[in-house]
């Protein structure tokens, strides 16, 4: 009698922690991804990595975005356009083995509360983040979007770490080819080579500039892409030889049509295919905007592209919009809207 009362309560308590973590986390349902509901880690927190982008390293994806802080505002001395924005919190990382699951590993590039001239102080901006490994020196280099409250300095930062997840150690910030740099992304190609994307001119005109070996550096080799086309949020993958880029037009946080061009060489020239975006608000890309594409590991032609569903006027409750590609014959992409879909099904 003793045994059956203990192993009912054991049973009990199995069952009742099972139906409490399907509640705390909305999007863990075996192996289904849901679009732009509330994304939780694995401590059962909203997942706060805006503008993020992907690494993936010895087995584990490591995803790093934009740490918002919870108190969004209109800044007022900026009357062109509405720029709602929050306090920047540095740069988060999560890690995950199955892109489903993640599990907080802190704030990696860390903001400086104390020092008003500095570019990670809470009051400038630090958007987009990307995480690339230089084989050669054994460092992750992470760049991104610094630029000041109202958007007028334009450059591009750069920090490094000898770990996925330790302290980054914010090297600084420079304009680029010595132009303007905002939105922006970063791509390692297969012989180690690296690239610097970044919407410049005004955010007319988008630039793809080569790195130095270190990845630290423009080499001063770029060229100009989408010349006076206003292409903004950066997401680069290549599949069987070809390179693709998926991006936005330039409205703030609010949605427009996404497009995306393929090259046969990284530095262009781009033919420009059109929206890739099918089904409901496809002509608004799902209400999101491009941040990047995952190559899913050990997978043929596995390619998730991550979108961020801007929440501007509460900018922490932005969420997150992941959607496989789907490749036609002729190599054409196609991101159809799904609500919910299952990672393992889709990528067999
Ligand atoms: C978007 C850009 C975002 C952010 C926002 C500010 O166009 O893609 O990263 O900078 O503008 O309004």
């Amino acid at each position: 009698m003793k045994k059956y009362i203990l192993f009912s309560l054991s049973l009990c308590f199995l069952i009742c922690s099972c139906v409490q973590k399907k509640t705390q986390n909305e999007n863990i349902d075996s192996q289904n991804i849901s679009s732009g509901v509330e994304w939780l880690d694995t401590d059962g927190n909203r997942i706060n990595a805006h503008g993020g982008g992907i690494l993936y390293h010895e087995g584990t994806y490591y995803w790093y975005g934009e740490y918002k802080g919870d108190s969004t505002y209109w800044n007022p001395k900026v009357p062109s356009w509405e720029c709602y924005r929050t306090e920047a919190g540095g740069v988060s990382c999560y890690s995950s083995k199955d892109l489903i699951n993640w599990k907080f590993e802190g704030v990696v590039l860390k903001p400086d509360v104390n020092d008003l001239q500095s570019d990670l102080h809470p009051s400038n901006v630090l958007e987009r983040p990307k995480v690339i490994y230089n084989d050669n020196t054994k460092k992750f280099v992470m760049w991104l979007h610094v630029d000041s409250h109202d958007y007028a300095k334009a450059t591009a930062g750069v920090a490094v770490c000898d770990l996925p997840a330790g302290d980054f150690e914010y090297l600084g910030s420079m304009r680029p080819n010595n132009v303007m740099s905002r939105d922006m992304t970063l791509f390692k190609d297969d012989d180690g080579k690296a690239y610097h994307f970044y919407s410049s001119e005004e955010n007319r005109t988008l630039y793809i500039s080569e790195l130095t070996d270190d990845y630290l550096k423009p080499t001063g080799n770029f060229t100009r892409n989408f010349i006076d086309q206003s292409r903004e949020a950066p997401a680069v993958f290549k599949r069987e030889g070809k390179y693709y880029i998926l991006s936005s037009g330039c409205t703030g946080w609010d949605p427009n049509v996404a497009e995306y061009a393929i090259a046969d060489s990284i530095m262009g020239t781009w033919t420009v295919k059109g929206n890739p975006c099918s089904g409901t608000d496809a002509d608004k890309t799902f209400y999101a905007q491009s941040t990047f594409v995952i190559p899913v590991a050990g997978k043929k032609d596995a390619y998730i592209a991550m979108f961020d569903k801007w929440n501007k006027t509460d900018l922490i409750n932005s969420r997150y919009i992941w959607l496989p590609i789907t490749f036609k014959d002729n190599g054409d992409i196609d991101i159809s809207w799904q609500s919910e879909w299952d990672l393992e099904k889709t990528f067999k």
